[in-house]
């Protein structure tokens, strides 16, 4: 870590300090306890924010709840799709319904929506009783700007452009002892032409591979078993450090720390998905047997409309390699469909990479015009109703392959990370295998967070009905 970057991180523990003598005179003045309330939208890098965002508030003093009706919500927004904002529009609404019968109650927002100056103006003009606006390049000002909001009325808005700053060691509390996601890179740099992301998460930085090391360690002790490395695109690992490993090379390393029994990593990009990797992959049996790797779209010519600099028979051709070289490996994808200019021979050739790779598993997205990305302003967007016809066909396709896909390990007995105890019937727990698929068995709360070898019965189409070996 940078030197400016430690200075900053005791600065900001100050200001957590400050907050919370500020909280505890309010909470003499309430007479009550103070609670706060944090909800994520979005992607794992999101929830991972969203835990350093809510160990702070802890530090600070408040009570976690999930409860929206509490002194202090921070809602953690997503962009990434037209919905994802829809949501917190509505959302917002109700909060203020709250705040009306708790005056003292505090709305925040942070995230990938408020990088966006659109959104912020409308919430300056129109959701006036919004207390806290920043973003994503900011968020480890956190504890600054609490101080600020506790400490004055009116709506205090800090969102900056960009930063090249990577503040670590503040605090974080995991919502899970056994699992955590590790972020290795911020950032991205592929801009994709339908994608917001790099206008609201700025240019790619990877962090030290002493920093990402010295985290894992830590949350190993800590008690974590499995680890999820993140970034927009893992296989670029490295390119703004000097003398960094690979992205391959990092995953062994991090594979190496004691206590860590499961390594997955989020997400892929297949135009830089090395042979090191699937050799690793391949040869190391700590890391998960799962593989995203979105393909967006099969039409070749749709691919270089969305500039992912891959073609289909290039796509094709990695995944059936790493079929061929892992058959257990299980492959996820992401599709986009309706994306401008797109026509019924693009989505037979989605159709046709569906059915050649057989995906375990696939997020079928309608395509989302987000305002400031280049496909938004491509004159030949496509209409709702060619949209939705071809949205279905693609679905119900990639299911059929994800069912047929699942049924392979019935009757095999495979480890399972167990997570926690089923929600729907207490007498049964559910684990994750390495492949990512889910199997719901006999036991009970103390087997949370242990690796045991399980049974899998009965595949039930997306999970397995399973018993402990
Ligand atoms: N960095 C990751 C993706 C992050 S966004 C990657 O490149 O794989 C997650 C998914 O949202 C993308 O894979 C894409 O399928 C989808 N997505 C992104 N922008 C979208 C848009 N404008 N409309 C619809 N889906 C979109
Ligand atoms: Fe978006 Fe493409 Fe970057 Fe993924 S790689 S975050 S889809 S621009
Ligand atoms: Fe959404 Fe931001 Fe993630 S836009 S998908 S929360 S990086």
């Amino acid at each position: 870590m940078r030197q400016e970057d430690r200075k900053e991180t005791e600065i900001q523990i100050e200001y957590i300090k400050k907050a919370a003598a500020l909280l505890s005179e309010k909470e003499t003045e309430a007479g009550r306890k103070l609670r706060a309330c944090v909800v994520t939208f979005g992607c794992q890098m999101n929830a991972r924010d969203s835990e350093k965002l809510i160990g702070i508030l802890e530090q600070v003093g408040y009570e976690i709840t999930e409860d929206e009706n509490a002194d202090f919500v921070l809602y953690n927004t997503c962009t990434v799709r037209e919905n994802a904002n829809l949501k917190v529009y509505g959302r917002l609404g109700v909060l203020n319904g709250y705040k009306k019968k708790n005056p003292g109650m505090k709305i925040a927002l942070c995230g990938c929506m408020m990088q966006e100056p659109q959104v912020v103006e409308k919430l300056r003009t129109s959701y006036r009783f919004v207390d806290l606006i920043f973003g994503t390049h900011n968020l480890y000002k956190f504890p600054e700007l609490l101080v600020s909001v506790l400490s004055q009325e009116g709506t205090i808005i800090d969102i900056w452009d960009k930063t090249d700053r990577i503040v670590e060691d503040l605090p974080v509390k995991r919502k899970y002892s056994y699992k955590s996601g590790l972020n290795i890179m911020f950032g991205c740099d592929n801009f994709c032409t339908y994608c917001i992301v790099p206008y609201v998460r700025g240019r790619e930085r990877s962090r030290e591979p002493e920093d990402i090391l010295a985290e894992a360690k830590s949350l190993a002790q800590d008690g974590c078993k499995e680890l999820m490395l993140l970034g927009q695109n893992v296989n670029s690992y490295g390119k703004n450090l000097e003398n960094a490993p690979s992205f391959a090379q990092l995953l062994e390393m991090v594979c190496n720390v004691e206590g860590i029994e499961r390594v997955r990593f989020m997400t892929s990009h297949p135009k830089d998905l090395s042979d090191e990797l699937i050799q690793v992959m391949k040869r190391n049996p700590k890391i998960c047997r799962h593989l995203h790797l979105p393909l967006q779209s099969g039409s070749t010519e749709i691919l270089r409309r969305m500039n992912r600099r891959y073609t289909k028979e290039q796509y094709l051709e990695l995944a059936l390699k790493i079929r061929r070289e892992i058959p257990d490996l299980s492959i996820t994808t992401d599709i986009i469909v309706g994306f401008p200019g797109e026509t019924e021979s693009d989505i037979e050739d989605t159709l046709d990479v569906i059915r050649q790779v057989r995906f375990d598993n696939a997020f079928t997205f309608i395509y989302s015009k987000r305002s400031g990305t280049p496909a938004a302003s491509y004159e030949d967007q496509v209409s709702e109703e060619f949209i939705s016809a071809q949205f279905d066909r693609v679905l119900k396709l990639v299911q059929e392959t994800a069912r047929e896909q699942a049924g392979k390990y019935e009757g095999l007995t495979m480890d399972a990370l167990i997570e926690e105890v089923n929600e729907s019937d207490p007498t049964l727990v559910t684990g994750r295998l390495s492949n990512n698929c889910l199997v719901h068995l006999p036991g009970d709360a103390s087997l949370i967070g242990s690796i045991i070898p399980v049974f899998l019965r009965e595949c039930k189409g997306f999970y397995y009905l399973g018993e402990r070996k």
